[in-house]
């Protein structure tokens, strides 16, 4: 949530910031903001409610003069409406010459500016943010000393955040902290950046550092200085960014969203490579950093949203595959409801962009309980990585539409390929069935393409359905998160009622909900093998049929049985049952993205949402 850049170097400041804020727009879109400090001009600060094009045209209208050193804001508010005057930077200083930026919540906030106004400080906004902005330039004032200041106020702030400072009497020197927030480094020669994440400067440098906890940076042209809080030097490690900034553009597609459903055959394989061998063992080296796996008694999955989602699949496959029990917890409940946790617990953190606050507070509570923390995260340097004792990377690249998709179908790759190395560590399955099952694996990248080859009626009904109110989704086993995926994806893009239910559900209340013409998309597993819950499916849809419902079957290729009841049929490869989760929710994010397109949407940065959500 808010995306922040900072750049002091012989470029145009003006380039850099808002090419960073370009790409860190999808963490928030209310307003956006910019400060540079020229020699000649001082301190110049643009500030605009809506989305970065506002700001873009204001100063094409109305040019500031570039500079060397400056920093950038895009805005998802907290506190205080999206407005001009509560749109970042804020400034400080009764001659306004200290400009800051912050992302997150101070938690104290009230009682700070209830000090200040006493004092007699203006306040120009109804933000958090103002009072640190007012706090750093009295300290300034009062001791001649910036970085002193700085640190001072920061050690007085409680609650979330990453701060950046800059001051038209120190033009050289970008101060930043944080806690509770990200905030990467980007190293260049002679010139140096900061921000929310590396897409900020990844066009101009792919040397990073991500800044620990409670860290204080003091950025210059050509020196960086981390310190803690209390102002000690501290090591920092360098990492390269492994996408370049190509990844992080539509490459001609018409938004991000379509162009990420695209990308995942990649996705999918980048998150396989190198862990499957051809003979279809699995190796996860990240285990070598979870010391005594093997007494481990049970596992706790713990995510938000869509990541929770693919968790949901992962327990199907882990429960079965490794024969450990397996509980799903949204992480906002997990932390605050006192679970039973304890070295013999593995608690299984899943994110995009690890800096899902939610989700960082139930680990650090789990890790404080005694268990150990396995990660599956999508971005390199990010919180969670920094604080599990092991992660497993999704390869899927940046994500930059706000409605996850790639990145959920890497998530249930990477999970899968957890269960089947659990299942191997513990030879709860014999050999030949675990290389199957890897081989199966395997073959996902190539079914994925093929699901993609084959949406254009997806496409199609997506429109169709443009003024639908209302769309259900149901599903059993893995196909249950996949209906509830499903129905999220509505939700968001489309602003429409979408709800997933597990099939098994409908007869104990949500049948009621049917009435004629109303559309239901059912996710029907394979009529193949013993244990196969096709009939029972193929049940529900009659039910529905025979109350007037216009059904939508996601099913296996072959099932013909399902096409006498269905009024559409969308076919995917037959594959293993849990595989074809990665394959079934394609079809569901087609006709989310039609859907909202069809209605005219915004379908990358849909309304009231940000990407990371970076606050309780
Ligand atoms: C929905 C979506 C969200 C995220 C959730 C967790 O499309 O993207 O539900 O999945 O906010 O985000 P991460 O994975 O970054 O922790």
């Amino acid at each position: 949530m808010c995306g922040i850049v900072g750049y002091v170097g012989p470029g145009s400041t003006l380039d850099v910031l808002l090419g960073g804020l370009k790409r860190l727009e999808y963490r928030g879109y209310d307003s956006a903001g910019i400060s540079v400090i020229d020699p000649e001009a001082g301190l110049q600060t643009r500030k605009r409610a809506g989305k970065l094009n506002v700001l873009v045209e204001d100063l094409s209208a109305s040019p500031i003069k570039d500079a060397h050193i400056g920093i950038g804001h895009t805005r998802w508010a907290t506190h205080g409406a999206p407005t001009d005057g509560n749109a970042h930077p804020h400034l400080g200083g009764a001659h306004q010459k200290l400009s800051l930026i912050h992302n997150g919540i101070i938690e104290n906030f009230s009682e700070l500016k209830a000090e200040l106004l006493a004092q007699g400080t203006k306040f120009s906004s109804q933000t958090d943010s103002e009072v640190a902005a007012h706090l750093v330039a009295r300290e300034f004032e009062e001791t001649g000393d910036l970085t002193a200041a700085f640190r001072r106020v920061v050690n007085r702030l409680h609650g979330a955040f990453t701060l950046l400072c800059i001051h038209e009497d120190q033009p050289d020197l970008i101060l930043a902290a944080r806690r509770n927030s990200p905030l990467v480094i980007g190293l260049g020669d002679g010139e140096n950046f900061l921000g929310s994440d590396v897409a900020a400067f990844v066009e101009h440098t792919k040397r990073a550092v991500s800044v620990g906890q409670d860290q204080i940076v003091e950025l210059r042209r050509d020196s960086v200085l981390v310190t803690d809080f209390a102002g000690h030097p501290v090591e920092f490690e360098e990492f390269t960014v492994d996408w370049d900034a190509s990844s992080a553009s539509k490459g001609g597609w018409p938004s991000f969203m379509a162009k990420e459903i695209a990308d995942q055959p990649q996705a999918v394989g980048d998150t396989l490579m190198g862990r499957i061998d051809s003979e279809g063992n699995v190796r996860l080296s990240e285990f070598e950093g979870l010391d005594q796996l093997a007494d481990v008694t049970r596992i706790i999955i713990t995510a938000c949203g869509t990541a929770a989602y693919a968790g949901e699949v992962a327990k199907y496959a882990i429960e079965k595959w490794a024969k450990l029990p397996v509980s799903v917890e949204l992480a906002h409940e997990l932390r605050y409801r006192d679970p039973v946790l304890d070295s013999n617990t593995l608690v299984i953190a899943i994110s995009q962009s690890g800096e899902t606050m939610d989700t960082l507070m139930a680990t650090r509570y789990a890790k404080e309980r005694g268990s150990k923390v396995l990660s599956i995260c999508n971005t390199q340097g990010a919180t969670l990585a920094r604080e599990s004792d092991a992660t497993i990377y999704t390869h899927a690249g940046p994500e930059v539409a706000v409605a996850s998709t790639k990145a959920f179908t890497a998530q249930i790759t990477a999970g899968l390929l957890v269960a089947l190395a659990l299942a191997s560590l513990r030879q709860s399955l014999p050999k030949s069935e675990l290389n199957e099952l890897g081989l199966e694996l395997l073959k996902l990248p190539r079914q994925v393409k093929q699901v993609l080859e084959s949406l254009p009626r997806m496409r199609e009904l997506g429109r169709e359905y443009s003024q639908a109110k209302s769309v259900l989704f149901l599903g059993r086993n893995v196909g249950y998160p996949i209906a509830m995926e499903g129905a999220l994806k509505l939700k968001e893009l489309a602003y429409i009622h979408a709800e997933g239910f597990a099939a098994g559900e409908l007869k104990h209340g949500p049948i009621a909900l049917i009435e004629s013409g109303q559309p239901v998309i059912v996710i029907v597993p394979s009529p193949k093998g013993p244990d196969s819950l096709h009939p029972k499916v193929v049940s529900n849809i009659q039910e529905i049929k025979a109350r007037g419902a216009k059904v939508i079957a996601i099913a296996v290729e072959g099932d013909q049985e399902v096409s006498q009841y269905a009024d559409e049929v969308f076919y995917t490869p037959d594959a293993h049952p849990f595989t074809v989760a990665v394959l079934a929710v394609i079809p569901l994010q087609t006709f989310a993205l039609e859907l909202a397109s069809a209605k005219g949407l915004d379908v990358d940065q849909p309304r009231n949402l940000a990407k990371s959500v970076t606050v309780e």
